[in-house]
């Protein structure tokens, strides 16, 4: 217990740990701590593009992380069977997007796999699975073809996509802002009735999904209906939908008026104090694992906060929380000892 509680402490403070650990500066608790463009250095580039990126995936299942692949004296450099998947869009004048393919990302090399795929969801045990939400459906990932095949008969207008933790439930948001249930293969569709206008979606590891509407303001979805978030400023504009972090069980990551902010699915809700310069926002958020990613400028930038520790084995620094006893006490706590940010 107590050294879970070290373990909040160390990464709560810091979240989106991966953009701020990366390149640590000192700075006094209480104040904002402010994402500016210098984060963005040139050799944390791993992918240039043409187009916006609007949506990165890192799976964290069996996918990234399979336990009978994992070898101890393999180099904490060697990332390169880590698995990503981006979508590129175009943002059209009057808001909406043109799709410009969604991708995999693997050694290196990045390859089209769906024209019209508009984001991507794993699910988060020892499987597989991901799923791709698309202008005429879901697919679903073929690793061994390396490409998308059709799942399910759906056919609808897809522009978001969150799986539950076992990959067998599906949320899928539509163009005209609804939001469906789908289960059984994919072969069973069933609308939300609560979920009204909704712009985004995402889900808690806990599997309670978060909308926000087209007023921006943010919603939780209990068994018992549909709460609001508390405790957020009354205006919120130029708002996001964060898929949680690693060390967020019942909470997501919600950005509004450029601050960060966690909200949890109680309701409640968080001012972390991470705020980003208006010019220096990413255009898509992967903060899943403990190497993060982030879209910018046409851009894929990688932040690892695996170079804070050299002697980290692979698995302790890829956010296994398949196998959270990775997490040993010297990685819950590398960042106040090691970078000299917390404290
Ligand atoms: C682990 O990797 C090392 C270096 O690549 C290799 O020599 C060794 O055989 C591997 N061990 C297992 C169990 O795969
Ligand atoms: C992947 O594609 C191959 C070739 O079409 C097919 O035989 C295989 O069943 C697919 N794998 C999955 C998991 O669907
Ligand atoms: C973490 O540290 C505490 C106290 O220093 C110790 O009792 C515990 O065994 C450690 N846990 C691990 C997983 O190393």
């Amino acid at each position: 217990m107590e050294f879970k509680m070290r373990f909040l402490t160390c990464f709560t403070t810091f979240a989106l740990v991966g953009l701020l650990i990366a390149d640590p500066v000192p700075h006094k608790e209480h104040e904002p701590f402010l994402v500016t463009l210098d984060f963005y250095k040139d050799e944390m580039v791993i992918y240039r593009g043409k187009h916006d990126i609007v949506k990165i995936l890192v799976p964290i299942n069996s996918l990234n992380f399979d336990e009978s692949d994992s070898n101890e004296s393999e180099s904490i450099e060697d990332d390169s069977d880590i698995f990503l998947f981006f979508v590129e869009a175009e943002e059209q004048p009057d808001g909406t997007r043109q799709d410009k393919g969604l991708y995999v990302f693997k050694e290196g090399k990045a390859t089209k796999i769906l024209a019209n795929g508009r984001d991507a969801a794993a699910s988060g045990d020892d499987s597989k699975i991901v799923f791709f939400g698309a202008a005429d459906g879901i697919y679903v990932y073929n690793k061994t073809t390396n490409s998308a095949d059709k799942y399910g008969p759906i056919t609808d207008s897809i522009i978001a996509i969150a799986t539950e933790q076992p990959g067998d439930v599906l949320y899928i948001l539509t163009e005209n802002r609804e939001v469906f249930k789908v289960s059984g293969n994919g072969g069973k569709k069933e609308k939300l009735d609560d979920v009204v206008n909704a712009k985004e979606i995402v889900l808690d590891k806990t599997d309670h999904l978060y909308f926000v509407s087209v007023d921006n303001k943010p919603y939780v979805r209990r068994t018992y209906g549909i709460n609001p978030i508390i405790g957020l400023p009354e205006h919120l504009s130029n708002v996001k939908l964060i898929k949680p972090p690693f060390f967020l069980n019942d909470e997501v990551a919600f950005l509004a008026n450029n601050r960060v902010y966690f909200i949890s699915n109680y309701g409640s809700s968080t001012m972390s104090e991470i705020e980003f310069k208006p010019e220096a926002k990413p255009t898509a958020y992967a903060p899943e694992a403990l190497i993060q990613y982030y879209g910018f400028d046409n851009k894929i930038y990688e932040f690892r906060i695996s170079s804070l520790r050299e002697d980290a084995t692979p698995e302790e620094l890829l956010s296994n929380y398949l196998n959270s006893k990775a997490f040993d006490n010297r990685t819950y706590c590398f960042d106040n000892q090691k970078s000299g940010v917390a404290n």
